[in-house]
């Protein structure tokens, strides 16, 4: 992989990699990471996001797991993708340990109707947390709450500048979004967003699916800033940030 831009020579190392990537220090940031084809589409012919993805961004995704205290993630992503709970063996626990992070991210997932897999929801090496709303099935928010901790945030959807309060409550400031693109859309909406890392893959779709956001329209539009630019085969991996 090398950087476009900013320009550099030489091919990028593991170590360049998590330098370019590094999460601001002492302070709450909340990253988002997707992958579209050049057309734009979020979801491959099978419907999902994982046949977009080659090795480069399967390394990137790894890396942004590996930097991350919690990965915050729609319902919805959680049952087409069959989310599980993050293993070690998906992140360099080597670099999470020297970054003083525990040995795997946690999940946070946002849902109203709670329609959450019981595996998932049990956690893992790392705990599962439920964002949801006042509005959400009492008698199956009392069923997550038995398993895991969960934060009510909002009436009919979620309040993210109250929810993501709260994950720093539970000790997580580094904040990695996997979408999908209805959250993706709150989450921008809501002023929340702090960075983009999209990846764009030489490919063109075609069809009628999801992008990178899905919902109502965002107004005023969202402008975002370009920080680096990465290029491996053809594929681009950009960061944008919010300011
Ligand atoms: N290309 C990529 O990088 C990428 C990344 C992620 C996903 N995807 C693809 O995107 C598709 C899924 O996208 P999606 O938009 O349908 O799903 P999504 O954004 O993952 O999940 C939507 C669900 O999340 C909950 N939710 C979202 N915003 C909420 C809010 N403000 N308040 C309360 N609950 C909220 C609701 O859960 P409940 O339904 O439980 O109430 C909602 O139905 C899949 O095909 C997946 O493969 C692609």
């Amino acid at each position: 992989m090398q950087s476009l831009f900013p320009a550099s020579p030489s091919m990028l190392s593991d170590d360049d990699l998590a330098e370019l990537y590094a999460y601001p220090v002492d302070r709450r940031w909340v990253r988002a990471n997707f992958v579209t084809t050049l057309d734009g589409a979020a979801q491959g012919s099978d419907g999902k996001a994982g046949s977009l993805s080659s090795a480069a961004d399967q390394q990137v995704f790894a890396l942004l797991r590996s930097l991350c205290d919690v990965v915050l993630v729609g319902a919805n992503t959680t049952r087409v993708e069959g989310y599980q709970p993050v293993a070690a063996s998906e992140v360099d626990t080597d670099l999470r340990s020297r970054l003083g992070l525990a040995i795997v991210p946690a999940l946070a997932v946002v849902s109203r109707s709670l329609d959450v897999d019981p595996g998932l929801l049990a956690g893992g090496s790392a705990p599962t947390i439920v964002v949801t709303t006042e509005s959400a099935p009492g008698d199956l928010r009392a069923h997550a709450e038995e398993t895991a901790p969960v934060i009510v945030a909002g009436e009919h959807d979620v309040d993210f500048g109250l929810a993501l309060d709260s994950l720093i409550g539970h000790g997580y400031q580094r904040i990695l979004c996997e979408g999908g693109p209805s959250l993706m859309r709150d989450l921008v909406a809501s002023g929340q967003l702090d960075e983009l890392c999209l990846t764009l893959t030489p490919r063109v779709l075609g069809g009628d699916r999801l992008h990178l956001t899905h919902g109502n329209p965002i107004e005023p539009a969202v402008p975002l800033r370009l920080r680096h630019l990465l290029e491996s085969d053809g594929e681009l991996f950009c960061r944008y940030t919010t300011t």
